[in-house]
């Protein structure tokens, strides 16, 4: 267990009430009116909204839902949140309920900024900018991975400059998240994994944050604990309920856990090649997680040794080095379990973008909280390239 210093000191930020169980989906028009509110936006993705999932939604909240605004792809863009908002304010919304994965989710709270406070989603880029409480915003999560259902965080690409645009502001973090495992028991087994190494990601740079303190730990840790023992469960097989309640508890713990803690170089890493080669979000974060460890392990051999214990590793008569590196073996010896690829190469990357991810992983606001500032360029490109 590392020291911490006397000067410990920290804000923890948790506004989000959590609604779990199976069947947790019933309470979404109690929870509007909750809120005090009558005139719900549903925000999803088309494939979602061919589902019963939206009808039954629809059906609870009754005339509470005043429209769906399906138009929602894979890394929101900058131009479907304008959409939305365009569609929302013709509507007089009041409240926005999104429901799908990190996309969805993200979405809604990109529109929550321009709903509230109108102007240009650009100039809303960067931390702690938003002066307000926005509209309100339930959070219906269909994965298990995100967070965002509890982050302060939005992602959103701007696909005509390849880059992602990234949101960090309290006032982002969604007043309440329902968390009902039946709607992921159709979550096919690659998303399920992926998605659950996203969660996994977040977990593991909470642990080497800078900003990590002991209640992100507890979070994370409990949150890596869940996520071996029942994510592969998911991946082989999706129609286990409970196993797949564990995964949504473990990413929503996650999202808290990187909410307060930060993130760190895999995630810097992953935004710019998953921006530039459209890499799943997930399966960038699980290539390269393994290599951002090592990138760290000089430093963070401690924290490692005790995500060790967590993946289930017996550390007893172990060094702290080689219960860190078995850390690492465990993290990347689950990726090849749940069938995800391994090396940048399988995904369509390839070397002449290097360059430019490594500027934009420079240039992410995740890397500030790595444990170990990178010298410069030089040190993401042998990273990339021993990921490659
Ligand atoms: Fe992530």
């Amino acid at each position: 267990m590392p020291n911490y210093t006397t000067d410990l000191s920290f804000n923890f930020n948790n506004p989000t009430k959590i609604v779990f169980g199976i069947g947790a989906i019933n309470d979404i028009g109690p929870e509007v009116d909750g809120l005090n509110k009558k005139r719900a936006v549903i925000i999803t993705d088309e494939g979602l909204a061919a589902t019963g999932i939206i009808d039954r939604i629809k059906e609870l909240l009754g005339k509470r839902c005043v429209g769906i605004f399906s138009e929602v792809k894979p890394d929101t863009g900058v131009y479907i949140i304008d959409r939305g908002v365009k569609y929302a304010k013709g509507l007089d919304a009041d409240i926005l309920i999104s429901v799908g994965g990190g996309s969805s989710i993200d979405t809604a709270k990109a529109m929550a900024i321009l709903l509230t406070e109108g102007g240009r989603l650009e100039d809303y880029q960067g931390w702690q900018i938003l002066k307000r409480p926005l509209i309100p915003h339930i959070a219906v999560p269909t994965t298990a991975g995100t967070g965002s259902e509890v982050t302060y965080v939005a992602v959103v690409k701007e696909h005509d400059r390849g880059i992602k645009l990234v949101f960090g502001d309290n006032h982002l973090i969604p007043n309440t998240a329902i968390l009902d495992p039946e709607l992921t028991i159709n979550l096919p087994p690659d998303i399920t994994a992926s998605t659950g190494m996203d969660a996994l990601s977040h977990a593991i740079e909470s642990m080497h944050s800078l900003q990590r303190q002991p209640m992100t730990d507890g979070l994370a840790l409990q949150a890596i604990r869940m996520i071996f023992n029942y994510l592969s469960v998911c991946v082989e097989n999706g129609k286990d309920i409970a196993a797949r309640g564990q995964m949504q508890i473990a990413a929503t713990m996650a999202g808290i856990a990187f909410s307060n803690a930060q993130l760190g170089i895999v995630h810097a890493m992953a935004h710019a090649v998953g921006a530039r080669f459209g890499v799943p979000h997930g399966v960038a974060n699980a290539i390269l997680l393994p290599y951002g460890m090592e990138y760290n392990m000089d430093i963070c051999g401690d924290e490692y040794a005790m995500i060790a214990e967590a993946a289930g590793i017996d550390i007893h008569k172990k060094t702290k080095r080689e219960a860190a590196e078995m850390a690492v073996f465990a993290v990347k010896r689950l990726t090849e379990e749940i069938g995800l690829p391994t090396r940048l190469r399988d995904v369509n990357v390839t070397k002449d973008g290097f360059a430019a991810c490594a500027e934009n992983a420079m240039a992410d606001p995740s890397i500030v909280y790595n444990p170990r500032t990178p010298s410069g360029t030089e040190d993401i490109l042998k990273l990339l390239e021993k990921a490659w």
